[in-house]
């Protein structure tokens, strides 16, 4: 198969890229713009195999698409690219529409003029799968509901909205014109190569230098978090597996405050680095609560039966499991950090170092 992963530059869409060229024998297009969130150094594993080519594309550049779907001829588009960290989203708006709905628009009326020109079996076998969150569920705040793939949307942020915009646009495009397109809708990700802002990554790497650990408001806020490689997993099985029109929820069974998520890692950092920086007796004193963020939802939890019954997807990695892998991760490949840190992983890119 060939298949185009749009934001494959991204924390999921590089995962998803290694896990195909390391697990299958497809080759790969990545299409992405490189914005603060891309990073080639996430490729470096995959990008000497011939299966896998890259291209610096915008989403939003309509003629660039017609031009690399008419040269590459995919059988799947995996559409990542996003804009997608909330607190971006409350302080500019604007690239979040650009990228997420309009970027989706261009893309799913690129991929229909590329489709109209498949003979019927290639048109059968074409799928357009595209990743969304759970958060445009909007949130839970009893202790037990979990959203399905029936839960109404009720989106709080800019970003969440945008993601649900998207969705709407790419059920719109199957129902109307008949593209054969999936969505899945996954719960909080975590693992390697993922960009320092995110909680996990800067929680960790603030620990290690003696930097305050913030917290938003009391963090009780709930999170159902799945690892990186098993969402991956489940995204290539959707792609490849799944009916034409359909919807998967897919999340870890994975439940956790944001205060406890923030405790795991000092316990682990206490026992994988004892020697701590100058000043700091216990990684947990680092802990700072702060103004919590405007609109914050309380709760996500997943119900991912669907996808369990119908394609036999469930995660490898409990939380314990996969946060000992993460620390580990961060603490064996400083200079990838390092090179988000200092920029030199944008600069290189643009040909400046
Ligand atoms: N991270 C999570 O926990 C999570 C959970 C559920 C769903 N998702 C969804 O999964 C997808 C990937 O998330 P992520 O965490 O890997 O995001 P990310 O921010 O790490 O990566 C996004 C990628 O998209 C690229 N990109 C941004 N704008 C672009 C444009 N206009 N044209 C081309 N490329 C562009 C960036 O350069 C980057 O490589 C997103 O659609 C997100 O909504 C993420």
């Amino acid at each position: 198969m060939k298949v185009i992963v749009t934001g494959g530059a991204g924390f999921i869409g590089s995962a998803v890229v290694r896990h195909i060229i390391e697990q299958t024998n497809d080759e790969v297009l990545v299409i992405d713009k490189l914005t603060y969130a891309g990073n080639l150094e996430s490729l470096d594993s995959v990008s000497e195999n011939k299966r896998y080519h890259f291209k610096q594309i915008d989403i939003c550049d309509r003629k660039e698409l017609n031009v690399v779907m008419a040269g590459f001829c995919p059988d799947v588009i995996m559409h990542l690219a996003a804009e997608s960290h909330v607190d971006r989203s409350i302080d500019n708006p604007s690239t979040f529409i650009e990228t997420n709905i309009i970027g989706t628009y261009t893309l799913l009326e690129a991929s229909l003029a590329y489709w109209k020109t498949l003979d019927a079996t290639k048109q059968s076998i074409f799928r357009f799968h595209h990743i969304s969150t759970d958060e445009v569920y909007g949130d839970l705040h009893g202790t037990s509901d979990l959203f399905t793939e029936k839960t109404p949307y009720s989106p709080s942020s800019p970003y969440s909205a945008s993601k649900a915009s998207s969705d709407h646009l790419v059920r719109a495009w199957h129902r109307t014109f008949g593209l054969p397109t999936i969505i899945t809708n996954c719960s909080n990700n975590y693992g390697p190569y993922h960009f320092p802002e995110k909680l996990i990554p800067l929680m960790i790497l603030n620990a290690l230098e003696g930097k305050p650990l913030p917290v938003y408001g009391n963090g009780q806020q709930i999170r159902d978090w799945l690892y990186v490689e098993d969402h991956a997993r489940a995204l290539y099985l959707v792609a490849t597996k799944a009916k034409v029109g359909e919807t998967y929820n897919i999340g870890g069974h994975n439940e956790q405050k944001n205060i406890d998520v923030v405790n795991i890692i000092c316990e682990l950092l206490e026992e994988l680095i004892p020697n701590k920086p100058d000043g700091v007796k216990c990684y947990k004193d680092l802990i700072t609560y702060v103004t919590d963020r405007p609109g914050h939802d309380q709760r996500y939890a997943i119900d991912a039966s669907k996808i369990y019954q119908d394609l036999g997807w469930k995660p490898q990695e409990t939380f314990q499991t996969g946060m000992r892998k993460t620390v580990e991760w961060y603490l064996q490949n400083k200079q990838w950090c390092d090179h988000i840190k200092d920029g030199s992983y944008a600069r290189s890119r643009q040909g400046i170092i």
